[in-house]
């Protein structure tokens, strides 16, 4: 043993060597070995695009010396300093989700990619994620078939693959995600037949059902009916057809039913008129026939009214003045007859009514003058005749006004 007394110069230098391994020991250690969850996260960012790593520089060994891997772009941690979300929107990643091994990762609850650029298919370790409750890969290039495995992933409650080239039809394990209250498949090419998928998730406990956009065949069933809680329902622009089953009266927290696009016949049925909560009813451009049910007036919420682009036919129905939080009436392009309704006037929250296109008679009631937030007014193209009511001068928020190819009398201020 070496005497302190004798050497004092050695004991410094111990005590030097000492403190410099003791430093280079430090910094090796966070560096060399960061947890298993960094390093999963740094291998797939060394698989990216180089512009794809800049985007993502705060990901570096360095910075989980100070703060962690917390504080780096799109994690979230829990208390015990685990990754439990990557949110990212709008950043161009460009690349897949391949590589990143998902069995490192076991904590996270989220993970949400919205138009980052990502493109191949969804790895099948995701299905490991026993926490994941929100998954979003919104507004990608993602392809291939809805993935069966994600049916294990019975913690979901919210899932998100709109804006894809997802292909398919949807498999029987998403009968298995028993806490789903969010689906959006918009805009894929997602198929097969609407029915069965409506049975398939007929006792999850969905709000929202999101399929626009997609080549989805078949009918509404009636079991509709039984998703009491569904808020927002959006079927359009698919290959539907048959005609609107009655039972949809029963969805009574609907907010959102959009059916535009399809080829939906027969006529509307007068239940629409329990649907209490609906504020938004697009039917249009479908081959909807028969006349507007009167029950339509007992929707006093509904504020979008699209029926246009169909058969309609007969009356339009003079109570229909009761919706009174109408902004938007747009009837153009039926069959209606007989006299524009005056209790129209009444819904003075209206800023646009089309009713060109159908083959309405009699002359423009007075009552419209009330509209005083009336911006566009489309009255062409029917068999309207007598003079323009001195009242429409009332119209000062009016920006188009189509009254074309009627039989108005020439009137001396608007001109026929
Ligand atoms: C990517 O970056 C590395 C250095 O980080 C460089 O050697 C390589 O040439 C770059 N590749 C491209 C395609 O720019
Ligand atoms: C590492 O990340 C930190 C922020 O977390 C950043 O300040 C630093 O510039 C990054 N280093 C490199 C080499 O990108
Ligand atoms: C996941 O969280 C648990 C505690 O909730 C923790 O014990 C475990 O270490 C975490 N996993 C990882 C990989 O950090
Ligand atoms: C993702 O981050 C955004 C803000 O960038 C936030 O508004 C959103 O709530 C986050 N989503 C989740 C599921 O944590
Ligand atoms: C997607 O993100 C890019 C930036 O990466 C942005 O320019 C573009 O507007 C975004 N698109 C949408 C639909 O949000
Ligand atoms: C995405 O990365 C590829 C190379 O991997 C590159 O050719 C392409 O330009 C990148 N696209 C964008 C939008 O950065
Ligand atoms: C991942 O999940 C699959 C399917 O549930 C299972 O077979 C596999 O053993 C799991 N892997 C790990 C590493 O937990
Ligand atoms: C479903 O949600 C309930 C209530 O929030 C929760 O107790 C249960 O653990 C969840 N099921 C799964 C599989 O996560
Ligand atoms: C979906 O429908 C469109 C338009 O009808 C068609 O061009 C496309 O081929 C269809 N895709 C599939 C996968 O059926
Ligand atoms: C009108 O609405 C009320 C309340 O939403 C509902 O109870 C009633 O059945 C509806 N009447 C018709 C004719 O639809
Ligand atoms: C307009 O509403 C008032 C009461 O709000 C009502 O008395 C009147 O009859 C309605 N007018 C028409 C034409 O329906
Ligand atoms: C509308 O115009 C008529 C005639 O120009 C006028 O008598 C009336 O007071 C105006 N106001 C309303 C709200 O109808």
């Amino acid at each position: 043993m070496i005497s302190s007394y004798k050497f004092p110069h050695l004991l410094s230098m111990a005590i030097l060597l000492f403190v410099v391994a003791v430093h280079l020991h430090s910094s090796a250690a966070v560096a060399a070995v960061p947890s298993t969850e960094a390093n999963a996260l740094l291998e797939w960012k060394s698989q990216l695009p180089n512009q794809s790593r800049a985007l993502l520089s705060s990901w570096n060994e360095s910075s989980t010396t100070s703060t962690g891997l917390c504080s780096w772009k799109g994690l979230t941690c829990d208390a015990s300093r685990s990754v439990t979300g990557l949110n990212f929107s709008h950043v161009a990643i460009n690349g897949t989700l391949q590589g990143l091994n998902f069995l490192s990762l076991p904590n996270l609850t989220t993970i949400v990619f919205i138009n980052c650029s990502l493109s191949g298919g969804i790895p099948s370790t995701i299905s490991n994620l026993s926490k994941l409750t929100t998954f979003d890969l919104g507004i990608n290039d993602f392809s291939g078939g809805f993935p069966v495995f994600l049916g294990y992933i019975t913690s979901l409650q919210y899932l998100s693959l709109s804006d894809n080239y997802f292909t398919g039809t949807i498999p029987g394990s998403i009968a298995t995600l028993t806490n789903l209250t969010y689906l959006n498949l918009d805009a894929n090419e997602f198929s097969g037949d609407l029915s069965s998928l409506i049975r398939l998730i007929g006792s999850l406990p969905l709000q929202n059902l999101l399929l626009t956009n997609n080549n989805f065949t078949g009918s509404i069933p009636s079991s509709i009916g039984d998703h009491t809680k569904l808020t927002l329902l959006h079927l359009s622009n698919n290959m539907l057809s048959g005609s609107i089953p009655s039972e949809i009266g029963n969805m009574s927290s609907l907010g959102v039913l959009l059916l535009q696009q399809n080829q939906f016949h027969g006529p509307i049925p007068s239940e629409i008129g329990k649907m209490g909560s609906l504020w938004q009813l697009d039917l249009s451009q479908n081959y909807l026939n028969g006349s507007i049910p009167s029950a339509v007036s007992n929707l006093t919420g509904l504020s979008f009214l699209y029926l246009y682009g169909n058969q309609l036919s007969g009356l339009i129905p003079p109570d229909v003045g009761n919706m009174q939080s109408l902004y938007t009436f747009q009837l153009l392009s039926n069959e209606f007859t007989g006299p524009i309704p005056p209790s129209i006037g009444n819904m003075t929250r209206l800023e646009s009514l089309y009713l060109r296109t159908n083959q309405l008679s009699g002359s423009i009631p007075k009552e419209l003058g009330k509209l005083a937030k009336l911006k566009e007014l489309a009255l062409a193209e029917n068999q309207l005749d007598g003079s323009l009511p001195i009242e429409l001068n009332n119209l000062t928020s009016l920006t188009s006004l189509q009254i074309s190819n009627n039989s108005f009398t020439v009137d001396p201020y608007l001109g026929a």
